[in-house]
């Protein structure tokens, strides 16, 4: 039996698209089955381990829990958008230099959470640190170095700031 597919039009790191999707399926599965955004992971799909984290928004987001219908109209940022440049940005780079990845699997949703912790707060505490990233799960339990990394992070970005 055929599926209806409806228009959609998402705004993905800054870029209109139109995709064709079933109304049941997710912000995760059009991402990455329909985009070919596959920096998004796939995991519990159950809103529990937080790899699948995206901005919606400005605001991080499970988007496993997210039907893609709903997110028209919104801007969606995934791990692939967070460097304008294609570059590292300066928080990819502290996690590259802290080792906070280990098998890299929770890393594209650490990243997303972290930058939307940032973006409220510019220095933020360890505990807030710990408290924003609460939702992504590192079964590698890496969390020491990926706290540290926002941590640099943060120092790094506030300096440049002031000068
Ligand atoms: S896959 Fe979405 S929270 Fe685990
Ligand atoms: S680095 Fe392996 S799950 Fe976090």
């Amino acid at each position: 039996m055929s599926r209806t597919l409806h228009p959609c039009r998402l705004t993905v790191n800054g870029e209109p698209i139109d995709v064709r999707i079933e109304a049941g399926e997710t912000l995760l599965e059009v991402l990455r089955h329909r985009l070919a955004l596959t920096g998004t992971k796939y995991n519990c799909e159950q809103g529990e381990c937080g790899a699948c984290t995206v901005l919606l928004d400005g605001v991080a987001v499970d988007a496993c829990l997210v039907l893609a219908l709903s997110a028209a109209g919104s801007e969606v940022t995934t791990v692939e958008g967070l460097s304008a440049e294609g570059g590292l940005n300066p928080l990819q780079q502290a996690f590259v230099e802290c080792d906070a990845a280990q098998c890299g699997y929770c890393t594209p949703g650490m990243l997303v959470s972290a930058t939307a912790l940032l973006s409220q707060d510019p220095a933020p505490s360890e505990h807030e640190i710990m408290r924003a990233l609460e939702g992504n799960y590192c079964r590698c339990t890496g969390y020491e170095r990926i706290v540290l990394a926002v941590e640099r992070a943060a120092e790094r970005t506030s300096t440049e700031t002031s000068g």
